[in-house]
């Protein structure tokens, strides 16, 4: 029997015991881009069930931070360096207060994505939202030199949102994961250097 790409990496995640399979797109983007580094304090949108957490905590290390937010919560037991907390990033007095304290971060991730509707345009409309307030989130919680890396369903909104990203960070990179379905139409945008 011939397996397609989601069921090997499902499978290959169960075996490992992560928690996702989107842990091999994060994976791979490290390989190639070394995003992150031991000792960083890194902010993931989007976390649940958390399977970034888990590679980004290995990397960082108890000399570091991974803070993950979702709407949904986060059940898993991660290290104490690990905070993860449950709210709506549209919810701009819950993200202020709650990150407060663990600012500034060296890197933003985002992996959000909207319930989709199988309507293309609706759902690029509601990617393209997830990753303006992404970006807005970074930019006022990133310390200068810091990098941002989230998704987008690519649309007519894609053009537009990477010369925002490239006003703001020295280098960008649009990356899309041997992981990633084939039928999906995600990519990732990748943003070093923020600049100060
Ligand atoms: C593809 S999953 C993330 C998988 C995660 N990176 C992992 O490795 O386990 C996308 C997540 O984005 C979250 N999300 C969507 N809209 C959100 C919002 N407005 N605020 C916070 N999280 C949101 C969803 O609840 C969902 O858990």
């Amino acid at each position: 029997m011939a397996f397609t790409v989601q069921d090997y990496y499902f499978r290959k995640a169960k075996k490992q015991n992560y928690l996702a399979r989107a842990i091999y797109k994060l994976e791979e983007i490290q390989k190639r881009f070394k995003v992150l580094k031991a000792g960083d304090r890194v902010l993931d949108l989007g976390a649940a069930p958390g399977s970034w957490i888990q590679l980004a905590g290995g990397i960082v290390g108890g000399a570091g931070l991974v803070v993950g937010i979702d709407l949904k919560p986060i059940q898993h037991a991660f290290p104490k360096y690990v905070v993860t907390l449950q709210g709506d990033i549209f919810d701009h007095d819950f993200v202020e207060s709650a990150l407060r304290d663990y600012l500034p971060f060296n890197v933003v991730l985002s992996d959000m994505a909207p319930a989709t509707s199988g309507i293309k345009a609706a759902d690029s409309a509601r990617s393209a939202l997830l990753f303006e307030r992404a970006l807005e989130v970074a930019l006022w919680g990133l310390a200068p030199g810091g990098t941002f890396l989230a998704k987008l369903f690519q649309g007519p909104e894609f053009h537009q949102l990477l010369a925002e990203v490239k006003k703001q960070f020295g280098k960008t990179r649009v990356v899309r994961p041997e992981a990633t379905r084939k039928q999906s139409r995600e990519i990732y945008i990748l943003a070093m250097n923020r600049k100060s």
